[in-house]
């Protein structure tokens, strides 16, 4: 089938490569020249798993095209929609310019028969707003709210857990659906559920699944704030509640917890889209939620002052991680680059390391010293701090490795990723989140 994508960031950029690599003829288009020409050549613009691959791959078949040219569209059965939605300045709501503009550059280039589909997170009430403007153009808008997480982008698109429509009410609405299973066969083959819908549980599926997670860590990591003032483990704990298979020991990962392109500003563009439904009080935990979530970074910073015994001046603090979590080279809203800009600012001399992220913290943070040799990054530290767990640091820092390089034994585990025992056995003094 013929498919266009609009916008080609992490969402966008995996979905036509992905669509490509189950056989479409996908053209992808966005507005940035620097990213459709890094793409055309076959370089994948951001770390991603599997990305490259298939990139070069579709290129490589003819499949898969990339263009500023929004006229490209123009022939395509399904039109997907994949541009960003980012927080606004100034506000909590979803910023829904980039929606409204893919849109309307579209409706030009529609067929009677198109589909347009929508996969950017955007507030209840959005696709209803923009489906007439898509029905005179002859086409058909459908929700087709996206689930991938970074890092296994590539396989929850290709392979997803459950697909879910959002159509327009009658025939219409069936026939959409039906086009969007020839689009995902692969996976309806196998049984994937396929949930088809009206557009408001469609994009409601999306901001309740976020809002779910997001909830989910920060409980954990409330329960992490009570052990630490009770003396519990909040990682053990973690792991007997995780046994009830009604709870689940996922995303139970207590730390410095969530940040990325999605979570954050969900949580708050949901509240907000709440407040002007007149349900505010309804998702009002939300607001909880975001400020457990955020005081966590405040604690890791106090752990890592406590360590180095009140104050961190001039003291050397080894960053390890600046993604905003494993598998990834994003840093928006990243815990781990807030934790290391907090310490900067307090006037530890700071040294950040990451094995994908280090060009994307130094676009946004220059003020920060990066180093790409992980030992490097630790030789001469008084403190290390462990904010992404990356298996490098998780895994294969051993404590007596570290001891060879570092000048202090402390080390804070942003992550509760490492071995406790093994690091306090080593002789180092182990800080954890939420444990003794
Ligand atoms: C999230 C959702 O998991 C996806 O289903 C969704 O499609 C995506 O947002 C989106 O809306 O596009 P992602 O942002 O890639 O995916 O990252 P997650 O794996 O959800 O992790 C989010 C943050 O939570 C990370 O900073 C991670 O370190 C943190 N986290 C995760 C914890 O602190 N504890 C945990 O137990 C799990």
């Amino acid at each position: 089938m013929r498919l266009s994508v609009i916008g080609c960031g992490y969402l966008g950029a995996v979905h036509a490569a992905a669509m490509a690599s189950i056989g479409h003829e996908v053209v992808g288009i966005d507005v940035d020249a620097r990213k459709i020409d890094a793409l055309s050549k076959g370089d994948a613009p951001f770390f991603e798993p599997g990305l490259q691959e298939i990139l070069t791959d579709g290129i490589r078949s003819g499949r898969l095209s990339f263009t500023t040219d929004i006229s490209a569209a123009a022939g395509a059965k399904v039109h997907f929609i994949g541009v960003g939605t980012p927080q606004q300045v100034g506000a909590h709501a979803a910023d829904l310019t980039y929606v409204n503009a893919a849109v309307d550059s579209l409706l030009p280039h529609l067929s009677d028969g198109d589909i347009v589909a929508g996969k950017s997170t955007v507030p209840v009430g959005t696709a209803a707003e923009l489906a007439d403007r898509v029905a005179a153009s002859g086409a058909t808008l459908v929700w087709n709210p996206e689930f991938l997480r970074e890092g296994w982008a590539v396989q929850d698109t290709i392979d997803p857990d459950r697909l879910v429509a959002g159509v327009p009410a009658g025939a219409e609405g069936e026939r959409a659906a039906e086009v969007l299973r020839e689009v995902y066969h692969p996976a309806v083959a196998k049984g994937t559920p396929f949930i088809v819908t009206d557009y408001a549980t469609a994009e409601l599926v999306k901001v309740a699944a976020n809002a779910f997670l997001a909830t989910k860590i920060s409980f954990i990591n409330a329960m992490a704030e009570i052990a630490e003032v009770t003396g519990a483990d909040v990682t053990q704990l973690a792991d007997a509640i995780g046994h009830d298979a009604r709870i689940g020991r996922r995303f139970l990962g207590a730390g410095i917890g969530f940040g990325g392109g999605c979570l954050p500003k969900d949580i708050r563009a949901f509240a907000a889209r709440a407040e002007e439904l007149g349900r505010g009080e309804s998702v009002g935990f939300l607001r909880e939620v975001d400020a457990i979530n955020l005081r966590r970074r405040d604690r890791a910073v106090q752990l890592v002052i406590e360590a180095l015994g009140g104050s961190v001046v001039d003291k050397k603090v080894a960053v390890l991680g600046a993604a905003f979590k494993p598998h990834s080279d994003d840093v928006r809203d990243s815990p781990a680059l807030d934790v290391a800009v907090r310490l900067n600012g307090l006037g530890a001399k700071v040294v950040v390391t990451d094995p994908q992220a280090i060009e994307n913290a130094r676009r946004v943070h220059p003020q920060l010293n990066y180093l790409t040799e992980r030992d490097e990054a630790i030789r001469d530290a008084d403190a290390i701090v462990l904010v992404t767990e990356w298996d490098e640091y998780r895994r294969e820092l051993s404590p007596d490795h570290a001891s060879t390089l570092t000048a202090g034994r402390a080390v804070v585990d942003g992550r509760n990723g490492l071995d406790a025992a093994a690091w306090r056995a080593a002789g180092w003094a182990y800080y954890g989140m939420g444990r003794p």
